[in-house]
Parts: structure tokens; C-alpha cells; sequence
């Protein structure tokens, strides 16, 4: 598929990877819906970008845990566009949770943004892009769902659900929607994590280096224009930690 004049929905899209990969297809000539939660002036701030680059775009806010909300999603998308050919599902809640002490609340607010959320959103996008016979459907995941680590697991729980999401939606909408995930290693680390987690994740690293937000859109790139014969393929991009 290829980008220009296209319309994506990418969600999380105000900060960080979501932001790159959402500016990385507007530079591809595709129009955009920029997802936010709570980042409003962030989101506007995309918007302006997407928008020198030549392509339109909209801001929209939404709670995706919510799930009512990604029918209204999709039909603003199509109010705007009368169109819409690619979903990248980047929005996601990562919090630290200590075993024995997780409660409900904190469980339920991963698995419904995180999993729940996606699922919804990607059905009422599905439903168009089958009706069209086309489109494009990328899960940002985590590359860690292999190799679990402590203290996240609610997390860790939502992103392994999102791997058999993302192999069952490809099922559904085949043969004219391709469902792919791209699963990142470390590319942007939390502000509060110091010095020795930064070496610990180095050594756990065959490229020895930590990625970039573009390595993710590059990959989320290959999805949509890299080729229309993958469906139900998660790709790691993590620097080779998945094989360490
Ligand atoms: N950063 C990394 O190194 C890394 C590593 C592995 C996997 N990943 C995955 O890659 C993706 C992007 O990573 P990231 O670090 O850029 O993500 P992030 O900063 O942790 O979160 C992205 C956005 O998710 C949105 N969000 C949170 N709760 C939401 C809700 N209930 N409803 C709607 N949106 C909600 C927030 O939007 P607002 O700011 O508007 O509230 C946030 O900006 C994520 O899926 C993440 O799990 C990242």
C-alpha cells in the first residue's frame, strides 16, 4: 500500500514513539487523525507539524478504555475523510505494579487501554476497511512479552494478550486487511530510571544500544508500504534482545 493521500488513525500520537511514527506517515503523504488522551497541547503541536508537511490533520481526543468511544472514533475519522485505510494502535498505559500488592483497579486499567481498547478501536476500523476491501491494522506491542521482567506485570499481561490479538485480527480480516505488530525494545526509557537500568539494558542488548522512536516508525513504515503478502507477523525491534 502506498501512503500518499491515504488516511491513518494513529493512536498516542501526541509524545514520544506514537508522535514519530504518526509524523513519519504524514511525511509519506498520508492524512491523519492524532489520537490524544490527555496531551492536548502536545497533539495540536503534531497537527501543526503534520500539517507543514502538506497532508490535513485532526486532533481527537479519546479515553480508549472506554470502549464506546472507537465507534466514535472511526465515524469522525469519516467525517473528515470519507475514507480511512490504516490504524496504528500506539496508545498504552505502562505503570509499575508490585506482585501481591496489584490491585483490581490497576489491572483493569492496563488490560481496557491497553488490550480491550485496541480490540474495539481495530473492530469498528476493521469493519470499514473490510467493507472497502482494503487496509492496514499495525499494534505497537512489546518486544519484552518473550522475556518478562518483574513489577510490570499487568503490562506485560496486556501486551501478550495484544500478540494473540494481532495473529486472531489478521485471521478475521484477511484476505483484504493485513493485521501486523511491531514490537519495540527499549527505544525511550522512563525518565525516572537511572544509570545502572541503562547499563543492565545495554548488556541485555546484541546491538548494544538503545533504540529510537524511528527505528519503531521504519518498521511501522515496512508494514504498510514494505509489502501487502504479511499478515499476522510481529516483528521485533529490539536491538536482538528477544534473542539474547
Ligand atoms: N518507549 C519504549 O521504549 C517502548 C518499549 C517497548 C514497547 N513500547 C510500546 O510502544 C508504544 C509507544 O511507546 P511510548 O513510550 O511512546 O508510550 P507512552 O508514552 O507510554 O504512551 C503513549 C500514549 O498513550 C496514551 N494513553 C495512555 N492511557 C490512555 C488511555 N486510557 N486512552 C488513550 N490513550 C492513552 C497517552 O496519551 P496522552 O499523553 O495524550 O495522555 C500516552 O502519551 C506503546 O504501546 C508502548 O507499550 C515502548
Amino acid at each position: 500500500m502506498r501512503l500518499n493521500g491515504k488516511v491513518a488513525i494513529v493512536t498516542g500520537a501526541a509524545k514520544r514513539v506514537g508522535r514519530t511514527i504518526a509524523l513519519t506517515l504524514a511525511s509519506r503523504g498520508a492524512h491523519l487523525m492524532v489520537h490524544y488522551h490527555s496531551s492536548v497541547r502536545e497533539a495540536q503541536n503534531v497537527v501543526k507539524h503534520a500539517r507543514r508537511l502538506g497532508v490535513r490533520a485532526y486532533p481527537i481526543q479519546a479515553d480508549l478504555s472506554q470502549t464506546k468511544e472507537s465507534d466514535r472514533i472511526v465515524r469522525e475519522t469519516l467525517q473528515h475523510f470519507q475514507r480511512l485505510d490504516i490504524l496504528v494502535n500506539s496508545a498504552s498505559v505502562y505503570e509499575e505494579t508490585r506482585f501481591g500488592k496489584i490491585r483490581e483497579q490497576e489491572w483493569d486499567k492496563h488490560l481496557d487501554a491497553n488490550l480491550k481498547g485496541t480490540f474495539f478501536l481495530s473492530q469498528s476500523a476493521g469493519k470499514v476497511m473490510v467493507r472497502r476491501k482494503s487496509g492496514k491494522i499495525v499494534n505497537i506491542i512489546d518486544s519484552d512479552t518473550l522475556k518478562p521482567y518483574k513489577h510490570y506485570l499487568p503490562y506485560l499481561v496486556s501486551k501478550s494478550g495484544l500478540d494473540g490479538l494481532t495473529r486472531a485480527l489478521a485471521k478475521e480480516l484477511a484476505p483484504h486487511v493485513q493485521v501486523n505488530g511491531v514490537s519495540p525494545g527499549p527505544v525511550l526509557l522512563q525518565k525516572s530510571w537511572g544509570p545502572e537500568i541503562r547499563r543492565a539494558i545495554l548488556k541485555a542488548t546484541p546491538l548494544k544500544r538503545i533504540g529510537s522512536p524511528q527505528d519503531i516508525a521504519n518498521a511501522v513504515l515496512f508494514c504498510i508500504e514494505g509489502t501487502d503478502f504479511m499478515t499476522g507477523a510481529i516483528i521485533p525491534v529490539d536491538g536482538g534482545q528477544h534473542i539474547e
